[in-house]
């Protein structure tokens, strides 16, 4: 790939889930033969580069993020050599192309994990995870509190290879995720080697799963939580934690950094890093370090005027500290759609837990409208953006799957209390008919709702004022106008319901407006590049967004 090396600072990069983007075998299961079909799309739709969720072979006991090995292809996705050819032929068509890596915990199906298991305690195989005696009389309780972020403990007891109750290993994730000890210098050299094996393949860069967690406190300290959901994935400020965001993991970034940019071009990451605490969170950022780390702030409120500047002034705000760019998402497979997010009745709610799957009242059609203006807020930010499979084509949260085809560990492990992320994981529609909405040839792995028949991609490429055509301009306006890729960014004075900011220093600006409100508000005079809804004398309506060109007007001649 050519280009500026610098490209992800402001790139638009498209999620691949890749088990629901397009299935070219008909198995049910998307796979690389389908995604290759449809890179096509993916171009023409403006985008930068892709991120494809875990493709390597895995039992699939958590969407892949359980992985078996980390040098192959699941052969339910297709072959090394498709990823290969995956590669090629989107750098042919201008695209780049970022894997997952997922360092935290493996699947107990990968070979170290079985070998552990065969050694028993105290061998070097073992060293490699968290194995670690019980407590209590014969061993029979946890080492510790931990609870797992699905929900129940984070410890299970191993029976050992003479039959007799053993000792415990650690899984923060599902049972059959049991977690890396990074302390060891073998788990840091064996990944090293996994990036040196992509980046010769050509990957462009990794998506790092769970990016602060890996390193452990080898005390392994009670919590001492009374739990709650939010405390699960992210750190309580200025804690110091026995599992997330440990000091120790930046050596590890600082050596993979180091990998990727010893390749030409240099090799990226973005980093999931779940923390609320900017200066924490700059670490991670800093210029030997990652690159980037999703900015889930906007992922926080739902249609909230003040919980969006909040959020928008958070995210720069850590940005800033280490001088790199924001990178927004809205949506991502781990969270509800934002059309459903953004079409329930305004409500305090929480990303995580139960709240988050609390639908009451919602009200589609209103999240769509409101899922429009959000992306031309999304695409008018400064730094780069990602964007979730589907969120182009409107799709909302799928509420109906029935209990036997949720496949979500969080759906178990929560006994059926929480339904899991299932609901934003459902394979896309492109065709208006066939068994799966032209996702396959042969059904999908998760019921489709009937009415995505008329958002298929293929039915929204002929219609002007469709969600998809609506993302197709905006990315083509963020790579024809200059201030759009530029890191300027100032708010304007405003009514509160109204989020108003100017990119560009000088004249001309663009002018982005997103109306929260209920009632019409004027724009400022110039011309209307984009809206997501119509504007009709110089007004944007309720839950609408629009860019505005403002040129000076001419002075006279003196
Ligand atoms: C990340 C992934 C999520 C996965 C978890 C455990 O949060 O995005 O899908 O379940 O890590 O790997």
């Amino acid at each position: 790939m050519t280009g500026p090396a610098d490209w992800w600072r402001h790139a638009v990069v498209y999620q691949v889930y890749l088990r629901s983007f397009a299935d070219g075998n008909g198995d049910g299961t998307g796979d690389l033969a389908g995604l290759r079909l449809r890179l096509p799309y993916l171009a023409d739709l403006g985008v930068d580069a892709l991120w494809v969720n875990p493709w390597y072979p895995s039992p699939l006991r958590d969407g892949g993020y359980d992985v078996a090995d980390y040098r192959s292809i699941d052969p339910r996705f297709g072959t090394l050599a498709q990823a290969q050819a995956l590669v090629a032929e989107a750098h042919a068509l201008g695209l780049r192309v970022l894997a997952d890596i997922v360092p935290n915990h493996t699947s107990d199906q990968h070979r170290w994990f079985q070998a552990a298991l065969a050694a028993g305690p105290g061998s070097a195989e073992r060293e490699r995870y968290w194995f670690v005696d019980g407590t209590g009389a014969g061993g029979d309780q946890p080492p510790n509190d931990w609870p797992s972020v699905f929900g129940g403990r984070a410890w299970t007891r191993v029976t050992e290879p003479d039959g007799r109750p053993g000792q415990w290993y650690l899984h923060l994730f599902d049972v059959s995720q049991p977690d890396l000890n990074w302390g060891n210098p073998e788990v840091i050299a064996e990944f090293e080697d996994v990036l040196r094996f992509w980046f010769d393949r050509g990957i462009d860069g990794f998506r790092i799963d769970v990016g602060h967690g890996l390193a452990k406190d080898p005390t392994l300290p009670d919590l001492g939580l009374s739990g709650g959901d939010e405390a699960l994935l992210g750190v309580a400020r200025g804690e110091n934690h026995p599992y997330w965001d440990r000091p120790e993991v930046h050596a590890v970034y600082r050596g993979w950094r180091s990998i990727g940019d010893g390749y030409d071009p240099p090799r990226v990451f973005v980093g999931e890093v779940w923390l609320d605490e900017p200066e924490r969170l700059a670490h991670y950022l800093r210029p030997d370090e990652l690159h980037t780390s999703f900015a889930f702030e906007l992922t926080d409120p739902d249609w909230d005027a003040e919980g969006f500047r909040t959020a928008i002034d958070a995210a720069m705000a850590a940005a800033r500290l280490a001088s790199a760019p924001v990178t927004w998402v809205l949506s991502n497979h781990d969270l509800p759609r934002h059309v459903s997010r953004y079409g329930r009745p305004a409500a305090v709610r929480k990303r995580f837990g139960a709240d988050a799957y609390d639908f009451t009242g919602l009200d589609v059609a209103l999240g769509r409208r409101r899922a429009r203006a959000a992306a031309l807020l999304s695409l008018a930010l400064p730094g780069g953006v990602y964007l979730y499979q589907g969120e182009e084509l409107g799709l909302e949260e799928v509420l109906d799957i029935p209990a036997e085809q949720r496949d979500d560990p969080l759906f178990t492990r929560s006994a059926g209390t929480l339904p899991g992320r299932d609901g934003c994981r459902v394979p896309l529609p492109w065709e208006p008919d066939g068994s799966s909405l032209g996702f396959g040839s042969n059904g999908a792995w998760l019921p489709q709702p009937r009415a995505w028949a008329g958002l298929a991609a293929s039915v929204q490429a002929g219609d002007p004022t469709s969600m998809l055509q609506l993302y197709r301009r905006a990315l083509a306006l963020r790579r024809s106008e200059p201030v759009l890729g530029s890191d300027s960014f100032t708010w304007r004075p405003s009514r509160p319901s109204v989020l108003h900011f100017a990119r560009g220093e000088v004249a001309p600006t663009v002018e982005v407006l997103v109306n929260l409100g209920a009632d019409p508000v004027h724009l400022p005079a110039g011309e209307v590049l984009l809206a997501s809804q119509d504007v009709r004398a110089g007004r944007l309506p309720a839950d609408a967004a629009a860019w505005v060109r403002v040129t000076p007007s001419l002075r006279s001649p003196p």
